[in-house]
């Protein structure tokens, strides 16, 4: 499939995607027992993540968005764009950010430092996928789907230039 400039193929289907995100959910019901926890995808790329993720957890719990963006193409800017902010406290709350993909962990560790200031109790990371770079860098969440290398992935909430996003299956860029 081509999508501008870049041919994209098979990566990682739904039924795998469905499978796993059920799996996540259950250790997040689990891990949060007896808690009542703020769910906080980053938009846009989180939302078919999210939307499948909290529609499987049985606990009492909010969700709250906010919407950042480092990507210009298919690169990581490195400089993080604040787009629009969250309107609940955050303060002695636990906090889940889920996150699409986490590649070089900039906007994670960012979120991060703004909710411990803001005085949230807890923060708890679920992310579809993580790259080789993040984990190379030491970045820790405690729930991930799938841990893959350095490739440009889209489908399931992923874009490429804003396409992309509605496709079912993960997708990932062939090298040329
Ligand atoms: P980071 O700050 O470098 O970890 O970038 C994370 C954000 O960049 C993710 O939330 C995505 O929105 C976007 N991103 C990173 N890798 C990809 C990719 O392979 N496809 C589409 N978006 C990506
Ligand atoms: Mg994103």
């Amino acid at each position: 499939m081509k999508i501008k400039d870049l041919e994209f193929e098979n990566f990682i289907g739904s039924d795998i995607i469905r499978q796993k995100v059920t799996e996540l959910a259950e250790q997040i019901n689990l891990a949060y027992d007896g808690k009542a926890p703020v769910f906080l995808p980053i938009l846009n790329g989180s939302f078919v993540f999210a939307s499948d993720l909290i529609k499987q957890i049985s606990l009492p719990c909010r969700v709250s968005f906010v919407k950042i963006s480092s990507y210009q193409g298919v690169q990581s800017t490195g400089k993080l764009k604040t787009l629009i902010g969250h309107e609940e406290s955050f303060f002695h709350q636990d906090v889940i950010i889920v996150e699409d993909v986490i590649d070089s962990g900039l906007t994670l560790e960012k979120i991060v430092e703004e909710l411990k200031s803001l005085g949230a109790r807890t923060v708890g990371v679920a992310a579809l996928l993580r790259k080789r770079t993040a984990r190379e860098r030491g970045i820790a969440a405690k729930f991930i789907g799938f841990d893959i290398d350095n490739e440009f992935v889209l489908g399931y909430g992923l874009d490429y230039e804003g396409f992309g996003r509605n496709l079912n299956d993960l997708m990932r860029a062939k090298l040329a």
